[in-house]
């Protein structure tokens, strides 16, 4: 029996049971990275506002967080508000953030008992002083934590991502430290956000949508994509391990033939 107390629920049998036999029927994505969507239309499914969407969808961050962990999945990285989002209505970007302060607060030392480490990608300078305080306390606090990397990419967006590595690099031409001729994948890898993180094995998006949305845009060259219908308030471990099941059929070539891949 796992002992993570995330979700303050006991682990069942059962699904201790699926979490093993997902370990022993492939490889586990060692990093998994969401695009929680659907929480305005789950909200308007039921006749409520979309805040009351994306507080519930708080409530599949800690499972699907708590079932990463105890699977030994070692980065998960959530879209939780992207540079775009800061087009939507005033009071909902506010109870956005207000919601961010409110789970850090509450969650923070849950993160740390459960050995987990939070980390985020993205413009957090944007974001209102109390939000970024207590992000950066929330990582203070965590930042040695090793059972799994719990990334929030906030004002964050692919777009953005590779822009701010291009003006780094030309930059260093400019100064005369970097040669034009020298510029490669390796040295735009190492000036993005993600630099320290693995590219994600698996995307998952919710709410039916076949979509990117300026998410990872270079970190996912060669990552499997899996989308589901389900909103993501209503997206729980199960489903997570429906994903990872779909991952561990496919095979997985980075261009190479199949042959190459079974030779090896
Ligand atoms: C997309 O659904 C969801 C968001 C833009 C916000 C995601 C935020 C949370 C799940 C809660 C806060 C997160 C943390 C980590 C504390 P949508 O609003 O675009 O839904 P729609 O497409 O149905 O309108």
């Amino acid at each position: 029996m796992d002992t993570l107390t995330l979700t303050n629920k006991k682990q069942t049998p059962e699904d201790r049971q699926q979490q093993l036999d997902l370990g022993t029927s492939g490889i586990v994505p060692r990093h998994i990275a969401v695009i929680m969507d659907g929480n305005g239309r789950w909200a308007k499914s039921r006749g409520n506002i979309r805040l009351f969407g994306h507080k519930a969808g708080v409530d599949s961050v800690r499972d699907i967080t708590e079932a990463c962990a105890q699977l030994g999945v070692e980065y998960l990285t959530l879209y939780a508000f992207s540079t775009e989002n800061w087009g939507r209505p005033m009071d909902e970007v506010s109870g956005l953030m207000q919601l961010l302060v409110q789970s850090l607060r509450s969650e923070t030392k849950k993160l740390n008992d459960n050995d987990i480490r939070l980390l985020t990608i993205g413009q957090i300078e944007r974001f209102p002083e109390s939000c970024q305080r207590e992000l950066k306390e929330a990582i203070r606090i965590t930042s040695d934590n090793k059972r799994l990397n719990l990334c929030l990419a906030l004002s964050y967006s692919g777009r953005w991502d590779i822009t701010q590595a291009v003006k780094k690099l030309a930059h260093q031409v400019k100064e005369g430290r970097l040669e034009p001729d020298d510029i490669n994948d390796e040295l735009i890898t190492s000036e993005l956000v993600t630099a320290k993180i693995p590219d994600p094995d698996l995307i998952i998006r919710t709410s039916g949508e076949f979509r990117i949305s300026n998410f990872l845009l270079w970190q996912l060259a060669y990552s499997e994509l899996y989308v589901t219908d389900t909103y993501w308030p209503d997206f729980r471990r199960k489903e997570l391990y429906e994903a990872i099941g779909s991952y561990q059929k496919r095979e997985r070539r980075f261009g190479k033939t199949s042959d190459q891949i079974v030779a090896k």
